[in-house]
């Protein structure tokens, strides 16, 4: 894919932005989180420099064109809670693979279901997506809500698919087709 330039979106309570520099120390408070690890393939961070890396992968996904990782910044505090991460773009396919995150002291609050929405839509109207897929843990409740809520439909069950810390974990695979979003 070609590089992605700048992206900005707006929802009611949210910006989403591109990653800068300075979100290291945010993106390691929501990442040292057990909590919010649970379901991730990787363990809860234990040292910022972790950020710093993950900022580092962002920038090189948007020169590339392989991912669109957005920080979701709350309008009123200027605060980052979270993250919204396409990525794995194929050009010729049209698809794309999408990830999130968010801290959990905002959970339920519906900020994913907003981030979902303008993220989707971004990337069907102006990326020109046609399949955007999604890999959780069966368990992850929250995760499967949020993406079955935004039309996802259940496409696929991996038995162990990830070893996490040695805990053999499987995977629901989720799918989001563009005549599907149409027709929401
Ligand atoms: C998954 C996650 C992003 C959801 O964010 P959120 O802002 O709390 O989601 P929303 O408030 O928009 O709610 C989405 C749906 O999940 C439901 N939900 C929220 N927490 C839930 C829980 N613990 N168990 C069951 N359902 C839950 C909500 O009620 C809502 O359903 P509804 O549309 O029927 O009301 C958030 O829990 C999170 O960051 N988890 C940790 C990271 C993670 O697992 N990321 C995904 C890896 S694939």
């Amino acid at each position: 894919m070609p590089e992605i330039a700048p992206v900005t979106l707006q929802t009611e309570r949210l910006t989403l932005r591109f990653l800068h520099a300075s979100d290291t120390q945010a993106l390691y408070t929501i990442h040292s989180d057990p909590a919010v690890m649970r379901y991730f393939s990787g363990t809860a961070w234990t040292d910022p420099a972790q950020g710093d890396a993950v900022i580092a992968r962002a920038l090189d996904g948007y020169s590339d064109g392989s991912s669109m990782e957005l920080a979701l910044v709350l309008r009123e505090t200027g605060k980052l809670i979270g993250t919204m991460k396409p990525h794995a773009f194929h050009a010729q396919n049209r698809r794309c693979e999408i990830g999130y995150a968010l801290a959990s002291a905002h959970w339920g609050q519906g900020y994913l279901s907003e981030a979902m929405r303008v993220t989707l839509d971004y990337l069907f109207k102006e990326m020109n997506m046609n399949r955007i897929e999604a890999d959780i843990d069966p368990r992850n409740l929250a995760s499967a809500k949020l993406l079955e809520r935004m039309g996802f439909q259940k496409e696929g069950y991996m038995p162990e698919r990830w070893i996490v810390n040695g805990e053999i974990c499987d995977t629901v695979f989720y799918g989001l087709l563009r005549r599907g979003w149409e027709s929401i």
